[in-house]
């Protein structure tokens, strides 16, 4: 199949979180297996630098139709692997920036144009260069008018852009939600500017019309798929979730396991694998000593790995302050975003340095390690589409302690529940809940040879995308 991917993050060229592992490791695995598939991202400038976009080549010079004006950009093109080409959708005013999406303070003011004119210069690109596409997959909100811009431009040229458009939301939390006016950017048909079309209570959704105008909808879970029809998960979406239904499905994210293997990881002091654990043990000194802990230290390390944001679960850890300081155990907190959280856990550590480590930075190698070197990662959100850290502490023998929720209750067996075939702990997304499932932990660590069973059963699970670029391949077939 041809197939033609759109994200506004892609690994290892631009990653804020989870989105951009799973559009690199989905695009790479369609790509291996015989796919001819491309993958558009704006041409951020970390992109830009990084050093495969050294061989991109100008594909074309764009005029892009932006309300009653037009604006230049430019598509370059580079192929990272067999089969892959990569098209870094450029304009230096929209994305020329030191961040992909705002300045950390606030999201950027021109955020609707940017990733409006994203959408477009895909679309024009697909065109121009006649792609041919039997399948159009569109991520998220920043991507999210593909659909409905594939068949508008397929009406005003009379070509055929695309056989079927699947739209996948990552995070059903974020919209794209912008002012009324904005809708004239679009320089879509007035009828799509009420509620059948991307209206959203006087302001305009990008995300609805992805939902509305795909021809397949995706969510990242089967769980997350069930939630988002409900007001509790859906964000106020879920009446317009409802309607698709019949079209929606959730498909749980794989694993690149040429970047996440504890076997072959390049950024961990060590390596191992279940039968050979002594690397793990290595890994956990290492981690000990990088948060400047007493590196024999022997009780239980809590490792976490996120995004400050709310949906993290970051306020039920603050309120479970207490057991960290009243136990003999260390907290490692990787993660940055919301400054109120980044500073109550700043006050945290401050107040037990001897206990807890904070790291407010964006850092790919001290993530492999924490998931490395950590006995215990804690992920205690409030909701979670699908969650790729609990995947990837199990890879790495790392227990995780999940929240009941989202795609965290379709990857994590509780060991409590299921002694002989548990992975790790489920709590109930509340501060007691997160309470329960931390001294439960306690439990199991001081029953080694229980823990060891967990760990092993962990391990063994297979995440790998050769299984979940299955299921996205099934779903292409099914459209066409
Ligand atoms: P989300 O996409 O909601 O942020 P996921 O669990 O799907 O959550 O993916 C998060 C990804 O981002 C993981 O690969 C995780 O390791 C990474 N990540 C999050 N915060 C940081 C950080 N501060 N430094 C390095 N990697 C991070
Ligand atoms: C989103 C979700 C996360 C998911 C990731 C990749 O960022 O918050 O749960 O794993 O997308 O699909």
């Amino acid at each position: 199949m041809k197939i033609v991917h759109a994200a506004s993050e892609l690994f290892p060229y631009i990653k804020t979180g989870g989105l951009a592992d799973a559009v690199g490791a989905l695009t790479g695995a369609l790509a291996d297996k015989g796919h001819e598939v491309s993958v558009f991202l704006p041409g951020y400038r970390v992109a830009r630098e990084h050093a495969d976009a050294a061989r991109a080549e100008l594909k074309l010079r764009l005029k892009i139709e932006m309300g009653d004006q037009f604006m230049s950009g430019e598509a370059w093109a580079f192929s990272p692997r067999k089969n892959l080409t990569v098209y870094l959708i450029c304009r230096d005013e929209f994305y020329d920036r030191r961040a992909p999406y705002g300045n950390g303070e606030r999201d950027f003011e021109d955020n609707a144009d940017r990733f409006i004119f994203f959408s477009k210069a895909v679309v024009e690109t697909m065109r121009l260069a006649d792609l041919q596409a039997d399948i159009v997959h569109a991520h998220d909100w920043q991507a999210a008018l593909i659909p409905l811009l594939v068949r508008e431009s397929e009406r005003r040229h009379g070509a055929t852009l695309a056989l079927k458009t699947v739209f996948t939301i990552h995070n059903i939390a974020y919209q794209g939600l912008f002012p009324a006016a904005t809708f004239a950017r679009t320089n879509l048909p007035e009828e799509l500017n009420n509620i059948d079309g991307i209206e959203y209570y006087a302001q305009i959704s990008l995300l609805k019309g992805g939902i509305l105008f795909a021809d397949r909808v995706t969510t990242v879970s089967p769980r997350y798929a069930q939630e988002i029809q409900t007001p509790e998960f859906g964000c106020g979406l879920d009446g317009v979730i409802q309607t698709r239904v019949d079209d929606l499905s959730g498909l749980i994210n794989g694993v690149d396991d040429a970047v996440w293997n504890p076997a072959i990881d390049k950024l961990l002091p060590a390596r191992y694998s279940a039968s050979d654990l002594k690397g793990k043990a290595l890994c956990r000194t290492a981690l000990l000593k990088a948060a400047g802990f007493d590196p024999m230290f022997k009780g239980a390390i809590y490792g976490m790995v996120c995004r400050l944001a709310e949906q993290k679960g970051i306020d039920l850890l603050l309120a479970n302050q207490a057991f960290f300081l009243e136990r003999e155990v260390k907290l490692i907190v990787l993660g940055s975003g919301d400054k109120r959280m980044e500073n109550e856990l700043r006050a945290l550590a401050a107040q037990a340095p001897e206990k807890v480590f904070l790291c407010a930075r964006l850092d790919e190698a001290m993530s492999h390690l924490i998931e490395a070197g950590s006995d215990f990662f804690v992920m205690p959100s409030l909701f979670e589409p699908c969650g790729l850290n609990q995947l990837y502490s199990q890879i790495y023998g790392t227990v995780p302690i999940v929240s009941r929720v989202g795609g965290l209750v379709d990857t994590v067996i509780d060991a409590d529940k299921a002694p002989n075939f548990g992975t790790g702990l489920m709590a109930e997304p509340t501060v007691a809940g997160l309470l329960d499932a931390l001294r439960r932990a306690q439990r199991l660590y001081g029953d080694a040879p229980r823990y060891a069973a967990v760990q092993q059963c962990a391990m063994a699970k297979d995440f790998s995308w050769k299984i979940a670029a299955l299921a996205y391949e099934k779903l292409y077939l099914d459209a066409l």
